[in-house]
């Protein structure tokens, strides 16, 4: 087989084509990226649970009532110490998510709040599982009857990650906690994030992050919805709320602003789905649809709005006086054919261009076969499919409608059993997608895979780009071949063709540049169960990319099923190899392997 790549000419690839989809499910952002270790932090999630009582009925009385001294989230836990010098003491514990990830010499910021009936010691302590080694304690004394707030840092001395956190008393009094907050000391630029994750998603470059959702902003009725309000301000302060669609409860640390903040850590563009006034069961007819669209252009005014302004004070005071650069917003998720979306749409659409009109404007309704029913400047498109779907999918957009709107791409993966949880055959079926949409990439000109996270304890959808627990993740396949794709950003994509008998065989070349020089990487996926012997032909004028050396990086693994794991979580991985030009050799000269993506940098 031959490609011939034409060095010359070719067509830029928008800036914005490659990046992330970030949805609070499976425990993703609650118990995933955001580092927060407690779970039902203010004992509003319809039960205490997880926490879970230290002491025996004889000794201690469990209860909540609602005299927090938070206006929005008015459940606290009342502790009532029934005995005086109790052992070892009595009260309660939170096991975090599935266990907190507790690293010797590390500090830990504990926040709570606190009153009691007379003057009592609390002891907080971390601990094991089991409760039996501590790896950290203080004690303060309660002695107020009002709430007071306590801040307390706790080192480690010890190392757990299936870890708890307990606050316990040994003198007979009553007692109420509220919002208790346990935060390790280094996150993501000091900002909430957990490191590795975080990391995890630096390492894909992405160029735009699309958030809260996916279903979690709809909500299966309404009162469940993503109301990007509930979620700012200080964290204490916000009720939290009920993701009644992936079914959990969310304390909401990660609200609106966090999202914001972390496109701009990321240095990504931040695209904001908000709520249409549609849940999954549930819809607001046109005559009630109001207070849904200010509310978006109240969230507009708080991401991009002068400090000055009402809204974006309130960012100020939350740390952040500089306007974030909303210029992209989604008007709901997968609502098109839901009760009044498309009435409603219209309302949205125009208060938005009225107040800002720069901010672009993303329909739920599908333009890539017929034209859309209202204006728009994106429409979303969501494909999830089997392998061999995907792989045909290279040619989804060829035929789709160039007047008009462009395409958002913001969900794609291989799902089913070609999938599992997250194999080498679906990496390889998105992957040659990933190449029919560079192609395409005069219609799209966004596209981000689906979901991005998965705590394993709590996997509601399969797969996941990275996998995690308490203290370690892995990327899938489908993670790692996303790496191939983030120098195509910006890039130049050239003039390509592939002259073979293979049968599931696609390439494609791009170039671009730093400040130093110019660089062509030419990726080639091979679907099929046979090796390639390809001859990689540089043609055309741009004699600046001719070869020397090339740096040539392989993904596959022995069975197409194959998968990582946190046990195995590099068994799939890219892996590069440097080839020299042999003398007397013109062209590249290489095997492709079965089942293998593989990009050749020059
Ligand atoms: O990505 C998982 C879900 O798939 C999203 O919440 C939804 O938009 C889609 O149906």
């Amino acid at each position: 087989s031959t490609l011939r790549v034409n060095t010359s000419g070719g067509r830029k690839i928008p800036e914005t084509l490659f990046g992330i989809f970030f949805e609070e499910i499976n425990h993703a952002g609650a118990g995933g990226l955001w580092a927060e270790l407690v779970s039902n932090r203010g004992f509003e999630a319809g039960s205490i649970e997880p926490w879970a009582v230290i002491g025996d009925s004889s000794s201690v009385a469990i209860s909540t009532d609602d005299t927090s001294c938070f206006e929005r989230n008015k459940i606290a836990l009342k502790v009532d110490v029934l005995c005086d010098g109790c052992p070892g003491g009595v009260g309660v514990y939170n096991p975090g998510f599935w266990g907190m990830n507790i690293e010797q010499g590390n500090k830990y910021k504990l926040i709570f709040y606190v009153r009691s009936s007379s003057p009592a010691n609390v002891t907080a302590s971390l601990t094991d599982a089991s409760g039996r080694t501590t790896l950290a304690t203080v004690t303060i004394l309660s002695g107020a009857a009002n709430w007071t707030r306590q801040e307390i840092w706790l080192q480690a001395g010890g190392t757990s990650d299936s870890a708890r956190l307990q606050l316990t008393a040994n003198t007979k009094a009553t007692l109420w906690f509220d919002q208790v907050s346990l935060m390790p000391q280094h996150t993501f630029k000091g900002h909430g994030f957990r490191n590795d994750l975080a990391e995890m998603l630096v390492a894909l470059k992405p160029a735009f992050l699309r958030f809260p959702g996916g279903c979690y902003v709809e909500g299966g009725v309404l009162k469940n919805a993503f109301m990007w309000k509930n979620t700012v301000g200080p964290s204490e302060e916000r009720p939290g709320h009920f993701g009644d669609v992936w079914n959990y409860w969310t304390d909401d640390g990660f609200g609106y602003l966090e999202f914001l903040q972390l496109a701009e850590d990321l240095g990504a563009a931040p695209i904001w789905v908000f709520n249409s006034g549609v849940s999954l069961n549930e819809s607001v007819d046109p005559e009630h649809i109001q207070p849904y669209v200010q509310d978006a252009l109240d969230g507009l005014e708080f991401a991009n709005g002068p400090a000055s302004s009402k809204w974006g004070s309130l960012r100020a005071k939350m740390g952040h006086p500089a306007p974030f650069d909303i210029r992209c917003v989604a008007i709901g998720n997968e609502d098109c054919t839901l009760p009044h979306y498309q009435e409603n749409y219209p309302t949205f659409y125009n208060a938005i261009k009225k107040a800002y009109p720069a901010v672009k404007v993303i329909s739920n309704c599908d333009g890539s076969a017929s034209p859309l029913p209202h204006p728009a400047d994106f429409y979303d498109y969501h494909t999830y499919a089997p392998a061999a779907d995907f792989f045909k999918h290279a040619h989804l957009f060829d035929q789709a409608p160039r007047l008009g709107p462009k395409a958002f791409v913001s969900e794609y993966a291989v799902t089913g059993s070609d999938a599992n949880n997250g194999s080498l055959l679906a990496a390889l079926g998105e992957a040659a997608f990933l190449i029919g949409i560079e192609n395409n990439s005069d219609l799209v000109e966004l596209a981000s895979y689906a979901p991005l996270f998965t705590n394993v304890n709590d996997r509601r959808w399969n797969p996941d780009a990275i996998p995690f627990n308490s203290s370690h993740s892995y990327g899938t396949p489908s993670y790692y071949m996303q790496q191939f794709f983030i120098q195509s950003n910006g890039a130049t994509l050239l003039n390509s063709t592939l002259e073979t008998t293979a049968p599931n065989l696609i390439a494609s070349a791009i170039t671009w540049n730093d400040s130093k020089s110019e660089f062509l990487r030419v990726k080639v996926v091979n679907f099929d169960n046979n090796a390639v012997n390809l001859t990689i032909v540089l043609e055309g004028t741009n004699s600046s990319v001719q070869w020397q050396v090339t740096a040539k990086t392989e993904m596959t693994s022995a069975n197409v099923m194959d998968e990582n794991s946190l046990d195995n979580p590099s068994m799939i991985v890219p892996v590069k190899n440097v080839i020299q030009k042999p003398p007397g050799q013109d062209d590249l000269q290489i095997i492709i392997s079965p089942h293998s993506i593989t990009s050749s940098d020059f």
